[in-house]
């Protein structure tokens, strides 16, 4: 089998393709201005593999982009692009051109005042200190997560489990799911197109278990091939594993369908919404897959801090995934009881700033308007 790409898009800017479906245009190679990370652009772009037509669509977006530009419209990123202290200076004697936000987003002033005012003013440990400060700080950090829940409208906050990112949120899930509920003869499907995030614990899990894994190609359109991916599915399929948006060619996966069609064989799934989740409103009641997992990072909050979000009712089946504090009730010599989800799989410290951070970031997001973004970067072209 070929081996596969996890390149990052440098601008994630869906447009439609002729088929009319959604699509994320990432431009992989592309020389260009861009004033912030929603912000007009000028670019010639060039892909490093695959996704001419994706190409050419950012081509047209920036055309128009800058037409409005320059005739003094406010844009998007006109409006945010203040909120962005990174974007102030010059790189190589030009003023800095930033693109790369499929790989990881800049961060606004608003965000990196709650860090600040973390370590400043509130740092102490969470859910284990009696003092003022560590009060503040468990009130925060678990305030971040009832952020994250509404911004995903999760039925509850404690169906979402703080990770390091999606990678860990996934090698979690893999590990604790996987490796409780797979056997031999199991099947997992998987696209050929997934980030190497959604391959390689698959892969781990596959050798320790004996579950296949099976692939779905993609179509001429460069979208995942829908008729080949239900032909795949049977009573042996026991996970499809998905991107919603993917990072190296913007298509957009229909995850309800996707989410029907596996349901009707037994089949749990998985949403890869890290390229989504930055760029358009998701709703993980209305996609109803049973894992979504995201980083904050590339959402305009802090490194070191993802999320992995679940139904209830799995995540409370799932054993531990790390040992060590907070994740347990009462620990014996020989033995120890394993708290409630979301505690369960954050053993020791988290990253209470950067979680407090990833809160800021949704505020931020919030402030603009998922449906804002989106619309600002999709163009209803039928190209
Ligand atoms: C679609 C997709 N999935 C997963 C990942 C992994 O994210 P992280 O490196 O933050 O764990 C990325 C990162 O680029 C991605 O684009």
């Amino acid at each position: 089998m070929a081996s596969t790409s996890s390149f990052h898009a440098s601008i994630a800017v869906p447009h439609r393709s002729r088929t009319g479906s959604e699509r994320t245009s990432l431009g992989a190679c592309c020389s260009a201005r861009i004033d912030s990370q929603f912000a007009p652009v000028t670019l010639k772009c060039g892909r490093t593999g695959g996704g001419r037509r994706a190409g050419s669509a950012v081509v047209v977006k920036a055309v128009v982009a800058v037409e409005d530009y320059v005739s003094g419209a406010s844009s998007l990123g006109e409006i945010t692009k203040g909120d962005f202290p990174i974007l102030d200076q010059e790189v190589h004697g030009y003023k800095l051109v930033y693109l790369d936000n499929a790989a990881t987003s800049q961060k606004p002033a608003s965000v990196l005042k709650a860090l600040r005012d973390y370590y400043e003013g509130y740092n102490a440990n969470v859910h284990r200190g009696v003092h003022a400060l560590s009060a503040k700080a468990t009130d925060e950090y678990e305030l971040a997560r009832k952020k994250v829940a509404d911004f995903i409208n999760s039925p509850s906050d404690r169906d979402v489990v703080f990770t390091r990112n999606a990678s860990e949120a996934i090698n979690l899930v893999a590990y604790t799911w996987g490796l409780t509920n797979l056997k031999e003869g199991d099947e997992i499907v998987l696209s050929v197109a997934e980030h190497h995030s959604n391959l390689v614990p698959w892969q781990l899990v596959s050798q320790k278990t004996g579950a296949v894994l099976r692939f779905v190609d993609l179509t001429s359109e460069e979208t995942l091939d829908l008729e080949q991916l239900k032909g795949l599915l049977n009573e042996r399929t026991k996970l499809v594993s998905t991107f919603h948006v993917s990072n190296v060619l913007g298509c957009i996966n229909p995850i309800a369908d996707i989410v029907e069609w596996a349901h009707a064989v037994g089949a749990k799934v998985l949403v890869d919404a890290c390229q989504s989740v930055p760029h358009m409103a998701v709703d993980v009641q209305a996609l109803g897959a049973d894992f979504l997992v995201a980083s904050s990072h590339k959402m305009c909050g802090p490194t070191g801090m993802g999320f992995l979000w679940g139904k209830s009712e799995i995540l409370e089946s799932m054993p531990p995934f790390l040992g060590g504090g907070e994740m347990i009730v009462d620990v014996f010599l020989d033995r120890s009881t394993y708290a409630s989800p979301p505690s369960r799989f954050e053993a020791g410290t988290p990253a209470i700033g950067e979680a407090i951070g990833l809160g800021a970031a949704v505020d931020y997001l919030n402030r603009i308007g998922m449906d804002r973004i989106h619309e600002y970067e999709v163009l209803p072209l039928n190209i």
